[in-house]
């Protein structure tokens, strides 16, 4: 039996018949009810789309009250403890786990394009020596476009295949140089002898040696962080690279869209946010004072909440462990006690447990990059980098959904209309 529902417009007396599939009905049905012929349809107001769903998609599940996560079907924490970043990378793009066969030839070819053209070292050098890393990562990535021309033919999919290649391999290569930049340090070119994270590590932190080896905990720990990052379904700039794909643009251009969204402190920023609220309370003895300022709305509690989960996010519960490793080799930093100290806190307290306001990604991440002695403007970097494959696997889906069209929304206006205009010369005299 088709579900459905019915509709009772009480302007005119009229019932429709709106059909429901996967639990959603259409928007379109909705858009058949009308006042009055000559009248326009129904619209459904949602500022930003809490209760709308822009695609159907194979790639990412979440149950946000049950705090569940998973790529293609497998759970964030096997993924987590057993795989690695390439690994998911390819699973989210391909949709099944790799061959060893296809593994191999994956890594491979990544690892081979790594390298940029060298103009492009030559412009991020234009860059003010103060620029912030994500500043120069949205610009560089985005003028990767003009470096592949042909990118911009979308409807081949080996085409797409090797686009989605390039940035993936070049995407830590522009990172670290935009971090490099800020430092005054010379650029490192990458090094295909090491792993993916290793040779990112090498990238940022190089100097004299010849051959940089970093410790093996902390390349697990940051390739553990990439993979939490690497995918969240229709996030803010999961949004913004399929809303600036649908415009058949090349891949490039899409994903620099997606970086400009990650910028925003209510997304991927807010791991800078916690760190620098964790600095300004300094010491526990500051965390009521503190709370009772989020409670009177002073302020957010940075690193707390979620649009979809309403319980403990996953990935914070596996980002916690995950510090834990890396302070093992770093020694633990003061401002790790604040956090869960504050943790306990908020957990505790009735305005968050109302609000099912939990720990999400971002609270922890924060202290393990600053455990890494990255600043806090490199942190959204980081994040970026995790979450290429994910957006490029999201444009992938979008390019071959017959159901997509360019994202345009509709609006309710709300300003004048019919005014008559007076030249300026007029208006001043
Ligand atoms: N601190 C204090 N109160 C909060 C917080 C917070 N971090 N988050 C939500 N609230 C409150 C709101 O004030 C609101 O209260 P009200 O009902 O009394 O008005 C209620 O909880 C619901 O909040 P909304 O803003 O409606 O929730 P929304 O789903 O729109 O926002 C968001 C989600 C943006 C993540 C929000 O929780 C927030 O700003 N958190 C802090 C920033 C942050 O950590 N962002 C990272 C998100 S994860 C990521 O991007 C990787």
């Amino acid at each position: 039996m088709t579900e459905s529902l019915t509709v009772r417009d009480n302007r005119t007396g009229t019932e429709y018949e709106v059909p429901i599939v996967d639990g959603t009905i259409r928007a379109a049905d909705i858009g058949k009810i009308k006042a009055g012929e000559d009248q326009p349809g129904l619209a459904v107001y949602d500022p930003g789309f809490v209760n709308t769903a822009s695609c159907r998609s194979s790639i990412t599940y979440i149950d946000g009250d049950k705090g569940i996560l998973e790529y293609r079907g497998y759970p964030i924490e096997q993924l987590a403890a057993s795989s690695s970043f390439l690994e998911v990378a390819y699973l989210l793009i391909h949709g099944e786990l790799p061959t060893k066969e296809q593994y191999d030839t994956w890594v491979h070819n990544i690892t081979y394009h790594t390298f940029v053209h060298e103009n492009v070292k030559d412009f991020m050098q234009g860059f003010r020596y103060d620029a912030h890393p994500m500043g120069m990562l949205m610009a560089s990535v985005g003028a990767l476009s003009t470096f592949y021309p042909e990118s911009r033919n979308i409807s081949d999919a080996d085409n797409r295949a090797i686009q989605i290649i390039r940035m993936i391999a070049k995407m830590p290569t522009l990172g670290a140089w935009s971090f490099r930049h800020a430092q005054g340090k010379p650029y490192v070119y990458p090094d295909n002898d090491l792993s993916y994270t290793a040779n990112f590590l090498s990238m940022l932190f190089k100097m004299t040696e010849v051959k940089y080896q970093p410790d093996e905990r902390l390349v697990k720990a940051l390739d553990t962080l990439l993979i939490l990052h690497a995918d969240h379904e229709q996030n803010a700039s999961t949004n913004a690279v399929r809303s600036v794909g649908s415009t058949q643009v090349d891949p490039y251009s899409a994903v620099s869209a997606g970086v400009a969204a990650l910028f925003g402190p209510l997304h991927g920023g807010a791991n800078e946010a916690v760190l620098r609220m964790l600095k300004r309370i300094g010491n526990a003895s500051e965390i009521p004072a503190f709370i009772e300022g989020v409670k009177n709305g002073n302020e957010r509690l940075m690193g707390f909440g979620h649009r979809v989960y309403k319980s403990y996010d996953p990935r914070a519960k596996l980002i916690k462990k995950a510090a834990e490793d890396v302070f093992e080799v770093t020694g633990t930093s003061p401002l790790l006690d604040i956090a869960l100290e504050l943790e306990k806190i908020a957990l505790e307290d009735e305005y968050f447990v109302k609000r099912k306001l939990y720990p999400n990604v971002d609270f922890y991440s924060g202290l393990i990059y600053e455990a890494l002695e990255f600043p806090p403007e490199f942190f959204t970097v980081l994040f970026a980098i995790g979450r290429t494959p994910g957006w490029l696997a999201q444009w992938l889906e979008l390019t071959q959904d017959k159901d997509q069209k360019i994202a345009r929304p509709k609006q309710i206006y709300t300003g004048e209309r019919g005014l008559t205009f007076t030249p300026a010369s007029e208006r001043w005299a």
